[in-house]
């Protein structure tokens, strides 16, 4: 069962996967149903229509959004910075060549040491990323905020396409890091970046660009934990390269989620009736079954008071009072029924899934 134990396995491999758990809607290579979407299809298949205000909205961003979201390609870093050197202007000595052998060398050796939870852990966080062009198509399909040309001008459309190549790095890091060390079956790993393309991901309302910005922000949020959690892991067991790869990565989820928060915050200030709607609307479905209590609690606690909701008071219909409610109510709610869970599964056993991303081994989950 090569995915079935992400969503419950202990501290390692748990927050690495907030992501890839929503992506792996479908089945695995095996056959197995990965997450019950009974009760979140009910809520995904709401053929809600985005209403002409919020495109409005969104679109009178368009000059905020030049000004505050796109950042400049010669700062950024690229994945062979990272990475042993596979060429350089006299590419051709066997200086060169012995250079990268002995980078690839060092690579393996550090990441000799890395148990089998950190491996799952890492191919959980490099997978969600090779999922990207799912994420792209998620973000052109808004309305008043995707690329409608794929060359669009427009600075919603630029944003698309400069998180889209921003992201694109992390995917290409994680997975030479992980080729190069030979730790992983890179075959089975790629077997289900493969699934993930093929099996898409369902969204709440396809083109609602609400909906789609806050999950945005959460989902930064959630890579950015996942990433930093897994950069201290590589420190913990001795590999320095892999807590810088894993830094650098999470330093970029940490400005998109800056950067989604902030544009979020904006709609708060512009529409909070149909944001705290949207709000509502994204934290139902994901409690349907997406992350793990503990993560999910804190994330809400998190946006609850970075967008301030207790605080809204003007320009709320009886149904964005209602989501108002509804949010703030939610972060205690979910760690009452987390301790109760805890206690539950304190008298259970920890069991052994095994992941064929690590040759079948068995990873204790629970
Ligand atoms: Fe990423
Ligand atoms: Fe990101």
């Amino acid at each position: 069962m090569m995915t079935q134990g992400l969503m419950t396995t202990t501290v390692p491999v748990k927050l690495c996967c907030l992501k890839q758990q929503s992506n792996v809607a479908g089945r695995s290579p095996r056959g197995v149903r990965v997450h019950a979407l009974g009760a979140r299809r009910r809520i995904l298949e709401e053929k809600e229509v985005v209403p002409r205000e919020q495109v409005e909205v969104i679109r009178s961003l368009n000059g905020w959004v030049a000004e505050h979201m796109l950042t400049p390609v010669e700062s950024a870093w690229q994945p062979h910075d990272y990475l042993p050197r596979s060429s350089s202007s006299s590419s051709s000595s066997s200086g060169d060549d012995a250079g990268f052998t002995e980078g690839v060398a060092a690579l393996r050796a550090g990441a000799a040491c890395l148990p089998d939870e950190v491996l799952v852990c890492l191919v959980g966080n490099m997978v969600t990323e090779e999922a990207l062009p799912t994420y792209q198509s998620m973000g052109n399909r808004t309305e008043g905020s995707g690329d409608e040309t794929g060359s669009s001008s427009l600075p919603w459309a630029r944003w698309v396409r400069g998180w889209t190549a921003e992201e694109n790095r992390h995917g290409d890091l994680l997975n030479r890091y992980l080729y190069l060390t030979g730790r992983v079956d890179m075959r089975q790993v790629e077997v289900t970046i493969h699934h993930l393309l093929r099996n898409g991901m369902d969204m709440l309302v396809p083109r609602s660009p609400y909906h789609s910005l806050i999950y945005g922000a959460f989902q930064e949020r959630a890579t950015f934990i996942s990433h930093g959690h897994t950069a201290r892991l590589a420190t913990k067991h001795g590999d320095a390269a892999l807590a810088r790869i894993c830094g650098v990565v999470a330093a970029d989820e940490r400005r998109h989620e800056a950067a989604y928060t902030a544009v979020c915050t904006r709609l708060f200030e512009l529409d909070p009736d149909g944001m705290a709607r949207a709000l509502a609307h994204v934290m139902r479905a994901k409690s349907a079954g997406v992350y793990t209590a503990t993560d999910y609690a804190d994330l809400v606690d998190h946006f609850v008071r970075r967008w301030r909701l207790p605080d809204l008071a003007h320009g709320l219909s009886d149904e964005g009072r209602q989501a108002q409610e509804y949010v703030c109510g939610l972060a205690p709610k979910i760690r009452r029924m987390e301790e109760l869970a805890h206690r539950r599964a304190a008298r259970a056993e920890p069991s052994a899934v095994s992941f064929s991303w690590i040759f079948d081994r068995a990873v204790l989950v629970g």
